[in-house]
């Protein structure tokens, strides 16, 4: 039951997820192109920043954490999981360990991190955290996915799933067919339905709760490489369609990842998924890293004296996206307030 109402919070109308939970070798790599030193104190002053933005709470039901962000503070002493829980905003964690190569086929890769999970899982649930996030990631080329590294991804998603629920923590289940390469747009609707397939049979052969877990895949795009990129409507029709192929109606919502998209097309993708003439079953949300945090990032740039106007950057974001999840979203409304 907690589970269930859980899910159901995190994808609630109007609402949706910042994904916050780079390591601090990815969050590095975002910082060093803009200049800014990567340490501890950095790190915990950018996720300080976007946590205090004003009026985020009305557009964001959850905010997914790293493990040195989960144990950090503002520096007004506040723990990041309580200052989110006091604006309503759950707090969540990534518990996997990252993706590495998967011996034997080359070029792909398979998430670890199930040792010692329901141990760690116990601690977070402990420290604050209701939900949870475990990301795979696909790689796609002439002769990959391999069988191999969809069936092993999907079986250790499930394997997650089962713990995270076990603990009473709503797994965010996120298999990403990566958008890097130059295959089209049916090729990416092929190998998503696949994947998720397959990720649904693994959690069906668990036993997962599928109502009480959220789905967070990429959207049917074309590689970053492809020659024809098809526009906001093909990209729409084309996410849509796989999702009904492969999604039971039990899942209560589902949260995309951004991927690399631009964020204005993450933003007009997002809208047009949640303007078709058919309403699906589940809700249509957003658990987007880059394309809310691009803007904000950049504006920042590690200068105290920035603070304000890169919230209000995130904020607008933040508020766009909950447009677009409820299908309001339009261009013009990008120029900020
Ligand atoms: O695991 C990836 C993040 O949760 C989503 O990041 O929106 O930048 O793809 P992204």
């Amino acid at each position: 039951m907690e589970l269930e109402a859980t899910a159901r919070r995190l994808v609630a109308p109007e609402c949706g997820i910042l994904a916050a939970d780079e390591s601090s070798a990815t969050i590095g790599k975002r910082f060093e192109a803009l200049g800014i030193p990567c340490t501890v104190e950095t790190r915990r002053a950018y996720r300080e920043l976007l946590f205090t933005a004003p009026g985020i709470e009305r557009y964001l039901s959850g905010v997914i954490l790293y493990d040195e962000t989960l144990k950090q503070a503002s520096q007004g002493g506040a723990r990041f999981v309580d200052l989110l829980a006091r604006r309503e905003i759950l707090p969540g964690i990534k518990v996997d360990a990252g993706a590495k190569p998967l011996a034997g086929h080359p070029g792909e890769f398979i998430t670890e991190g199930l040792d010692g999970l329901r141990e760690r899982l116990a601690a977070y649930r402990e420290q604050g955290a209701r939900f949870t996030k475990w990301r795979a990631v696909i790689t796609i080329d002439a002769s990959r996915p391999s069988r191999t590294a969809i069936r092993s991804n999907a079986e250790a998603l499930a394997r997650y799933a089962m713990l995270a629920q076990e603990q009473g923590l709503v797994p965010i289940v996120e298999p990403e067919v990566l958008m890097d390469g130059d295959h089209d747009l049916a090729r990416c609707e092929t190998v998503t339905g696949m994947v998720l397939h397959q990720v649904f049979e693994s959690l069906h052969a668990h036993g997962a709760c599928l109502e009480g877990l959220i789905l967070k895949p990429n959207m049917v795009v074309a590689g970053k490489k492809c020659p024809e990129q098809p526009g906001v409507e093909p990209v729409a029709e084309a996410t849509l369609r796989t999702l009904r192929r492969h999604v039971p109606a039990a899942v209560p919502g589902i949260a995309f990842l951004s991927g690399g998209q631009t964020p204005e097309r993450a933003s007009a993708h997002l809208n047009a998924l949640n303007q078709g003439a058919s309403r699906p079953p589940w809700q249509l949300t957003f658990s987007f890293s880059r394309a809310l945090q691009e803007p904000p990032l950049a504006a920042w740039a590690g200068q105290a004296d920035q603070v304000a106007s890169a919230q209000k950057l995130f904020t607008h974001r933040v508020r766009l996206n909950s447009l677009a999840r409820m299908g309001r979203y339009s261009k013009d409304l990008e120029a900020v307030p």
